[in-house]
């Protein structure tokens, strides 16, 4: 996709709207050097099985080695930055904002990356992976966790000796409720959505673009691959976000000088 092939009407779109949501996945961070989860090949999905890693049982079972996979994980996005896309987004909301446009930002993301671009307002749906809470009483630790080696004790609460795990959302678990509550309410009264690097595959996410739709919003989706969502786009932008993003920012900041 080049700049021209952006269609005005969609510029107009986003100039107009009222009420904005972007729900971001994984194929948003994958310029930043993150690995998504159900592309062939690359996906994290493809190597490792949700249910061994992913799942209160098999953190249950093996706690060590879902422990070690998340560090891993963690380690990688520690030294990843945000790219154009994420950027572009946080640029987006400031624009909105000033021009008295409402903005909201949904990820599934985990990785920290669109508030370390500048996104003020962030609504996390499958928590963030540098958090950590008690697997019993919920309680985030008071300081940085330890290291977990092959041999090393795990890191245990001190109120109720619950092992620390991961404040992500794990395959069988609930979503945050009060994330989870804004992210239906934006989405319901929104009048344009961006759908932005997600597969729209993992509940109760994937039917958040596709309510704003029924309910009357635009709907954008950017992805290079499409989904079952693409045929009821309005617009299906198909190409990286940190191609399209950046592109589409430029073309409102051309429109609004
Ligand atoms: P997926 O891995 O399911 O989908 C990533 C999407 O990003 C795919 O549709 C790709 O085509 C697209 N993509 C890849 N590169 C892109 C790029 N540069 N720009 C735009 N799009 C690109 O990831 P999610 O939809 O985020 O949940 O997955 C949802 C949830 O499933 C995750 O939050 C995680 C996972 O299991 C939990 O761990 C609970």
């Amino acid at each position: 996709m080049n700049d021209e092939t952006i269609s005005p009407s969609l510029i107009s779109a986003i100039l107009n709207a009222r009420k904005m949501v972007a729900l971001t996945g994984a194929g948003i961070s994958s310029e930043s050097g993150i690995p998504t989860f159900r592309e062939a090949q690359t996906g994290l999905w493809a190597t490792y099985d949700p249910q061994e890693l992913a799942t209160p049982q098999a953190f249950e079972e093996h706690p060590r080695t879902v422990l070690l996979w998340y560090q891993w994980r963690k380690s990688l996005i520690a030294k990843s930055e945000p790219n154009p896309g994420h950027l572009a987004l946080a640029s987006l909301e400031k624009i909105a904002l000033q021009k008295g446009q409402k903005f909201t930002l949904i990820t599934q993301n985990v990785d920290n990356l669109h508030q370390q671009a500048g996104s003020e307002t962030v609504i996390e749906l499958h928590g963030n992976i540098f958090r950590s809470k008690c697997a019993q009483c919920q309680r985030q630790p008071a300081t940085e966790l330890p290291e977990v080696t092959a041999e090393s004790e795990l890191p245990r609460c001190p109120f109720c000796g619950g092992l620390y795990r991961p404040d992500v959302v794990w395959f069988g678990e609930s979503l945050p409720g009060e994330a989870l509550q804004r992210a239906f309410e934006k989405s319901n009264h929104c009048d344009l959505f961006l759908s932005i690097g997600t597969s729209a595959v993992v509940q109760p996410a994937a039917s958040l673009p596709l309510m704003a739709h029924e309910n009357g919003a635009t709907l954008v989706e950017i992805n290079p691959n499409p989904t079952h969502i693409t045929p009821k786009a309005n617009y299906a932008l198909q190409d990286k976000a940190g191609q399209v993003l950046p592109m589409i920012v430029n073309r409102i900041r051309n429109h609004l000088s």
